[in-house]
């Protein structure tokens, strides 16, 4: 069963029904301002950062679901009747409804006796507000008086506060309403620097800013008692929980339509401004703002800007496959969504909170993968950013706050996959730019002036941190945990229960090791020595950094290989991990993926044998989970992994991130049916047709996907901020249509399945334009027979880098 459909020439995904199983959100703005939009007009919006800087008031865990965020209500003067054209929050029946999310955009639609309203919410670009544009049409043979109502409850103070210690918000609200524009101003008083304010084209019959006003001391968000009145009350909040709301009265004929635009925004006053008079807000600053886009031609052209900074965007990258959902993925949503994580990291979502995690090191080192064609530059400063929380050891800090770019010092460092990470991003990104001169920038570590490096120097002290690291088995010390944050192999000192320490063991000693963290290595080192051939700035030559590369490759292939299959890890009794050895967890994704990766085993037919041991334990019909079998028990050997139910999480769910760790493999060996098999179980487009069962977006991937020892098996969790995004897109364009930046050009490698007789990409390159069109007349899964670029066969299957911003054709034949 769906709730909607594709509508892939308006980019845009269409709800038909608005009783979603979740919330099916989207995202507007892509800078500073940043609003999450549902299907029903929930969500929230915020300036920078989620926590110090948010606009609409959120609660997490709410019943029912998603109340709340943007409201507007429709109400028949004459007859009282109201209801919301959004559906919530008044949840009232409507005639008809319909929610379109495309990019940076979202109209909802409804109506009710005849009078449709269509709303529009977006950011017009580079501007900090949010416009809300509402058209009401009298559909009906009468005329009509209406009321329109809005509704946003602010939560400008440190979001963390609404949870933790709101009586102190209780007693901080205060606003200030002139003509339809009301003005917050909550903690003004004190910082003097921001207000938000809820403006409204239109002359206004009424407005409230006190929500209990508004409500109502036992109403609901469905039943307000200013709908029941058909009144506003005109009340001034002072304390208590300050909301906007505008009454406009309509009298429509029939036929008649009338906009009215709503502007929710934010400012930041400069640095160095003080209030005209005490506590009186700098309206000066955005009124003409105010002004200018309550004018409908105003968003007019913003919304072209939106649309045609989107096509641009998307253009970097479009294929035409015999598959219209690979499509729909690759060309819109699958791109859409990475630029959206890479962006947000794993900040603010409808599953997180944006209070706590801040950015990942890890994370967005990863998103960067994905964006690199589309947004080298900025992929270029996070990458940079990134590295200053770089701890001198070569180290990182885990997470940093997107606002002050500090590292979090609480958590530190000590996940021992993360400089690694940095070293595979820089790496693709030269790829991608050619741009050799990011190794010369310099960048400080720990975030601490005076230690400024270049980060030829950061990847080399992230070489260094890992290899010096090393345990019993040669393998890397896995450190508080690798890309599985929940495998905690080194916890007991976390842990109440000491009777691991005896005489000849010592608890507090860091000795597990990751067979991942090894693979990740490899592959690190293996691209560390390419760009050593492209530059001089490192500071070792590419034959050292293969010496390394090689050196762990022995390691792994002697004691990370269990048989059939790599091992995960060694925990810290030196007792293995993913091993035939073990009763649980006898087999994990994330080594044999990284291992694959890296293409450890592909001389002696480990990687595949590898490959068939993931097929036949881990694979199923919604994916590959991460482990067989799950854990049954915790156990504080091996951590957070053990403390979820079988089937959830990092205890055997299909997370989805590490999928295409897989596929890539398969594709690398040639496996291009296998590849897009796994490509297809999870990929969002592919499952809409089980939207009740999956019950999350069918446009965006999620984080995980309940495995076989769930109950609920098949239900995804967690959608929009994850890995999933950018891995999956670096799977299916750059290994199964196997079209991959190299140094000296663009590869040419395609592993699909067999019934495939062609696809076409077109793909910017280094200011070129490159037109692949890839025949596959005998129904081969891979393998290259011929390259003709602009009409001449060329050895081998790298495309020239061109950099002569011309267009050239590239005729690919398999075989
Ligand atoms: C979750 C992980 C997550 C981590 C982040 C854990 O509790 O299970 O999925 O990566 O927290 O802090
Ligand atoms: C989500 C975290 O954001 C990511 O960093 C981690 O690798 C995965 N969970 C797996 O634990």
């Amino acid at each position: 069963m769906s709730y909607g459909h594709f509508d892939d020439d308006a980019r845009e995904y269409v709800i038909t029904d608005p009783e979603t199983p979740r919330p099916w959100i989207n995202y507007i703005g892509r800078k500073d301002y940043v609003g999450m939009i549902s299907n029903t007009g929930g969500g929230y919006s915020f300036y920078q950062d989620p926590r110090y800087r948010r606009l609409i008031r959120y609660r997490y865990n709410n019943a029912p679901r998603n109340v709340g965020g943007r409201g507007l209500y429709v109400r028949d003067a004459e007859s009282g009747e109201y209801w919301s054209p959004t559906w919530q929050p008044a949840r009232v029946d409507l005639d008809d409804y319909e929610c379109r999310h495309g990019l940076g955009y979202t109209t909802i639609s409804g109506t009710k006796n005849s009078v449709a309203t269509d709303v529009t919410y977006f950011v017009p670009p580079g501007e900090d507000l949010e416009a809300w544009r509402v058209t009401v049409t009298n559909e009906g043979s009468e005329a009509r008086s209406l009321q329109l109502f809005s509704l946003v409850e602010f939560c400008l103070w440190d979001a963390m506060d609404d949870i933790s210690n709101y009586q102190r918000n209780y007693n901080t609200g205060e606003v200030e309403i002139e003509g339809s524009t009301i003005y917050q101003k909550t903690e003004y008083r004190e910082r003097r620097e921001h207000f938000a304010y809820f403006a409204c084209s239109a002359d206004i019959d009424g407005f409230d800013t006190q929500r209990d006003a508004f409500l109502g001391n036992y109403e609901g968000f469905d039943q307000p008692q200013v709908l029941e009145d058909g009144a506003a009350t005109d009340s001034v909040a002072h304390g208590w929980a300050p909301i906007g709301s505008h009454q406009i009265d309509l009298d429509l004929e029939p036929g008649e339509s009338e906009e009215i635009v709503f502007l929710l925004g934010f400012h930041e006053n400069p640095e160095d401004e003080k209030w005209a008079e005490p506590g009186v807000v700098n309206k000066e600053y955005v009124e003409p703002t105010i002004e200018e886009y309550c004018d409908p031609e105003s968003l007019d052209a913003a919304f072209d800007e939106l649309d045609e900074f989107w096509t641009d965007q998307l253009s970097a990258l479009q294929v035409e496959t015999p598959d219209p959902e690979t499509d729909r993925m690759v060309n819109t949503w699958n791109a859409y969504q990475n630029t959206v994580t890479m962006n947000l990291a794993r900040s603010a979502s409808m599953y997180e909170t944006g209070l706590t995690r801040g950015i990942g090191f890890r994370d967005s080192l990863q998103d960067q993968l994905a964006v690199l064609h589309q947004f080298p530059d900025r992929a270029r400063q996070r990458i940079l950013n990134l590295a200053k929380i770089q701890l001198k050891d070569g180290g990182a800090y885990h997470q940093y706050t997107p606002l002050t770019g500090e590292g979090n010092a609480e958590i530190g460092g000590g996940f021992n996959d993360d400089p690694m990470w940095l070293v595979m991003s820089t790496a693709a990104y030269v790829k991608e730019t050619g741009d050799t001169s990011i190794l010369d920038e310099e960048a400080v570590f720990e975030n601490e002036e005076g230690t400024e490096a270049p980060l030829a120097e950061h990847l080399q002290r992230a070489v260094e941190y890992v290899w010096e690291r090393r345990g019993p088995h040669d393998l890397p010390l896995i450190g508080h945990a690798d890309w599985n944050d929940c495998l905690n192999l080194n916890c007991f000192s976390d842990n109440p229960d000491e009777s691991f320490q005896t005489a000849e063991h010592d608890i507090d000693e860091e000795r597990a090791e990751s067979v991942f963290i090894a693979g990740q290595f490899v592959y690190a080192l293996e691209e560390l020595a390419a760009l050593a051939e492209q530059t001089d700035v490192l500071p070792e030559s590419s034959d050292e950094y293969q010496q390394y590369a090689d050196e762990m490759t022995a390691a792994v292939q002697d004691a990370g290989w269990d048989g059939s299959w790599f091992r995960r890890a060694y925990d810290h009794f030196s007792d293995p991990i993913g091993s035939s050895e073990n009763d649980e967890g006898q087999i994990f994704v994330e080594s044999n993926g990284m291992c694959g990766m890296a293409e450890i085993g592909f001389n002696d037919g480990k990687a595949q044998d590898a490959m068939d041991s993931v097929r036949e334990r881990l694979a199923t019909e919604h994916g590959i989970v991460l482990h067989q079998p799950a854990y049954t028990e915790y156990d504080e050997r091996y951590g957070e992994i053990t403390s979820y139910p079988p089937g959830y999480k990092e205890n055997g769910s299909v997370f989805c991130h590490t999928n295409p760790w897989i596929m890539i493999t398969e594709a690398k060996l040639g496996n291009g049916e296998r590849a897009f098999d796994y490509y297809k179980r999870i990929c969002p487009a592919a499952r809409e047709e089980i939207s009740e069962t999956h019950t999350t977006e069918p446009y965006v991937y999620a984080q995980t996907i309940a495995g076989p020892d769930a109950p609920t098996t098949g239900e995804a969790k967690n959608s929009w901020l994850t890995g999933t995004a950018a891995w999956n897109y670096v799977a299916i364009t750059q290994y199964i249509l196997g079209v991959r930046p190299d140094h000296d050009g663009l590869v040419v490698d395609p592993s699909i399945p067999a019934d495939w007789d062609g696809f076409e990409m077109e793909r910017e390159f280094r200011d070129a334009t490159y037109e692949i069109s890839v025949e596959n007349p005998d129904g081969v899964e891979s393998g290259v027979a011929s390259v003709e670029v602009d009409g001449e066969e060329i050895d081998g299957q790298t495309v020239p880098a061109f950099e002569d911003g011309e267009t050239h054709d590239v005729r690919v034949v398999m075989g």
